[in-house]
This record gives C-alpha cells, sequence and structure tokens, in this order.
C-alpha cells in the first residue's frame, strides 16, 4: 500500500545510529524487492549495505542483469542512468541523492559536443573517419550521440579494446570528456603523442588548426577528474626513495605523467583484484580515490600487506560521498512504504540510442 511520501527534513539531523537501524528495517520490509549497487568509492557506512560492487563496467552488467524492481544505485548519477537503460522497463532505478553527480561528467554537455561534431565537420568528412567514442562517466545523451553517429561508450577497463574496434571502423576517435583515459589509451595503442590534440570546447574549432585536426589520430576533450588529477609524479618519486620495492598503481583518470611512472595502471575494480592477488607482505602506493584505498589497505593487511594513498591530501569523491546513511534510510524507507523518490528515469527518445552505444560496449568487451 503506497502511503505519502516521507520528507528528507525528517532524516537530515537522524543520527547515523537511528539511520542504520531505519536502513536494515526497510530492507527487511524490502526483501528481494531492492537491489544495492554500490561502486567502490562509496563511504564505508553505505557501502557495508551492498548487494553486488563494482567498476563501472561490472556495475552496467550487473544493472543489465538484476532481477529486482528496484535498483537502489549507490554511486554517481551517470551510473542510474546507465542502470535505468540496460534495466528492463518495468524496473526502477534510484539515486539516493540527486544531487550525487560526477564533476567530469559535467565538462561536456551535447550542446557542446554537437558543436565540435559540426565545426569538425567542416574539415573533415566526420561520419566517413570520426568515431565518437565517449567514456561512460558522460550524460546519457551523450551517449545517445553516440548511438546515433556508429560510436560507443568506454569504461576505464576496456577503453583499449574500444579504441580498438573504433579504429577499425574509421582513421579517427573524437574521445569524451576524459583528455586523460583517452591519452593513456591512444599512448598504449602506440599512438604518438603529436597525433593526440586537446579540444577545448570553450574555443573556436577546439583551438586547433586544420592541419592539427587533420593530422590528430586521437581529438581529446579537454575535461578531467578533479579527484585523480591531485595525484603527481612528485608522489611517486618520494615513495620510490623512501620504498625502493614498493609498487605503484594508478586510475588512468590519472595524468599521463603518473600513469607514465606507475607499475601498473587500471579501473577500480583492476586495483583491487590486483592488490588482493599480489604477494604477502608487499607495500602498494594507489592513486585512486581513498574510500577504496582505506578499505583495501584494512582488507589486505592481515597478509602484511600495506597499502597507502598517493597524495598526501585527502581526495575523496565529494560528490559520492553525498550517498550518506540519511539518505540511503529516506529512500529506502519510503520505498518500503510504497514511494518511490529520487528515480532517475532517462527520456526514451535518448534510451534506444544510449543502449545502442552500450550494447555496442558491451558485445566488444
Ligand atoms: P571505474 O570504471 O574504474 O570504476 O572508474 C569510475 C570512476 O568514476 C573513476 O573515477
Ligand atoms: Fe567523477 Fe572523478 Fe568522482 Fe569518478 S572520482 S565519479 S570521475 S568526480
Amino acid at each position: 500500500m503506497q502511503t505519502a511520501t516521507i520528507r528528507f527534513d525528517t532524516f537530515n539531523q537522524l543520527p547515523d545510529e537511528a539511520c542504520h537501524r531505519r536502513i536494515r528495517a526497510a530492507r527487511e520490509r524490502l526483501g528481494k524487492r531492492a537491489v544495492l549497487l554500490c561502486h567502490h568509492y562509496q563511504r564505508a557506512d553505505v557501502y557495508q549495505y551492498a548487494d553486488l560492487t563494482g567498476d563501472s563496467l561490472k556495475l552496467s552488467r550487473l544493472a543489465a542483469q538484476a532481477e529486482a524492481q528496484y535498483i537502489v544505485f549507490c554511486g554517481v548519477h551517470f551510473m542510474a542512468e546507465v542502470a535505468d537503460i540496460m534495466s528492463a522497463p518495468e524496473q526502477i532505478a534510484i539515486l539516493p541523492d540527486l544531487a550525487a553527480g560526477c564533476s567530469m561528467a559535467d565538462m561536456a554537455n551535447l550542446a557542446k559536443v554537437e558543436r565540435c561534431w559540426r565545426e569538425l565537420g567542416e574539415v573533415l568528412d566526420v561520419e566517413q573517419q570520426v568515431t565518437p567514442v565517449t567514456y561512460i562517466n558522460s550524460a546519457a545523451d551523450l551517449k545517445a550521440f553516440c548511438g546515433e553517429h556508429g560510436g560507443i561508450v568506454c569504461t576505464s577497463s576496456n577503453a583499449g579494446t574500444i579504441a580498438g574496434w573504433a579504429f577499425a571502423r574509421r582513421e579517427k576517435i573524437l574521445f569524451f570528456p576524459d583528455q586523460h583515459l583517452g591519452r593513456w589509451t591512444g599512448y598504449r595503442m602506440g599512438i604518438p603523442l603529436d597525433e593526440m590534440m586537446v579540444w577545448d570546447p570553450d574555443l573556436e574549432m577546439g583551438g586547433l588548426s586544420a592541419e592539427q585536426i587533420r593530422r590528430a589520430k586521437l581529438l581529446l576533450w579537454k575535461g578531467h577528474c578533479s579527484v585523480h588529477q591531485m595525484f603527481q609524479p612528485a608522489h611517486i618519486l618520494r615513495f620510490r626513495n623512501q620504498h625502493p620495492d614498493g609498487l605503484v598503481i594508478a586510475h588512468p583518470e590519472c595524468r599521463f605523467e603518473v600513469c607514465q611512472q606507475a607499475d601498473h595502471v587500471g579501473s577500480t575494480e583492476h586495483i583491487v583484484r590486483t592488490i588482493k592477488e599480489a604477494s604477502p607482505n608487499t607495500r602498494w602506493l594507489v592513486g585512486t580515490e581513498l574510500n577504496l584505498v582505506n578499505r583495501l589497505a584494512e582488507e589486505v593487511k592481515p597478509e602484511g600487506k600495506i597499502v597507502q594513498f598517493m597524495a598526501p591530501t585527502v581526495c575523496m569523491c565529494s560528490t559520492m560521498q553525498r550517498i550518506d546513511p540519511q539518505h540511503l534510510a529516506w529512500t529506502l524507507e519510503n520505498l518500503a512504504d510504497g514511494t518511490v523518490v529520487n528515480a532517475i528515469t532517462v527520456p526514451e527518445h535518448e534510451k534506444g540510442l544510449a543502449k545502442l552505444a552500450l550494447d555496442r560496449m558491451l558485445a566488444v568487451s
């Protein structure tokens, strides 16, 4: 039976302990009707309730396979959009706090990408020569843009495979919104740095000459992650001086020089797996978000492994951090009462094309 919506005001000031009691009670009432998907960066006090965890590729697969009526996504907005796109029409994707966005995803929008496509079209035959590839950290309408223009989605764990797919079709890639993932992917494929040009969406023709556009194999959108850009080569140098036997692992959203100096580069799932499978008593410096690093450090401590965070400052994904016990309790209690709050609904006209681009990705990777 549906009751009136409980307002968030009543949860805002609720102490954590009370939230935890109410989360447990609501989950009990919901049973299998709700599944909780959590990204690796989720804060510990929410992560403990996850039914399923993973990086963005794994979570997009899990969302497509989920059978529950409600998919409660403890992550950021684009991840909940993917869950809505990939799940069945009768399933509902929910983001406990609508303000949990991704600042990198916000660095590209449809108007700017369409303008870029138009401007590239003044120099190239874009539909024949350029494949648009969007990082999954992007809004649904950008995924739809890729679906419509023969493009595809990638994540940090399959970007190389996806770029190979794209180059097999057309000679150039327009990669948005993360220049660092794009550059690292191109570098690993052997593309010279001077054939990777940064497209600045705030400048006419991206700030590039016609000659530069013709020469570029990879056009890299000028976007970045504010969390991962905090990691610096100097942090790695200091670690290596102090611990010559230590190992360094970084997420490919880190700047190029950091990835170049790391021993391993990979997605959040890759980072977790590599360190869990490493020999006992090894020491690791990790360049990715702090919640993941802290959790991993605790998990592998019994094997004598030491896991250190790369930066001296606190680098959390402040937007994902917004999904706190208060928002989770509020969301689940409403759901248990039959009221859906914070449903993420991608408009139908975007859904089909965005799904096309995501399905291409899942088929290839
Ligand atoms: P993963 O695909 O590695 O989970 O990364 C997502 C993300 O947003 C990293 O900042
Ligand atoms: Fe977005 Fe960066 Fe947060 Fe990942 S860590 S979700 S890229 S803001």
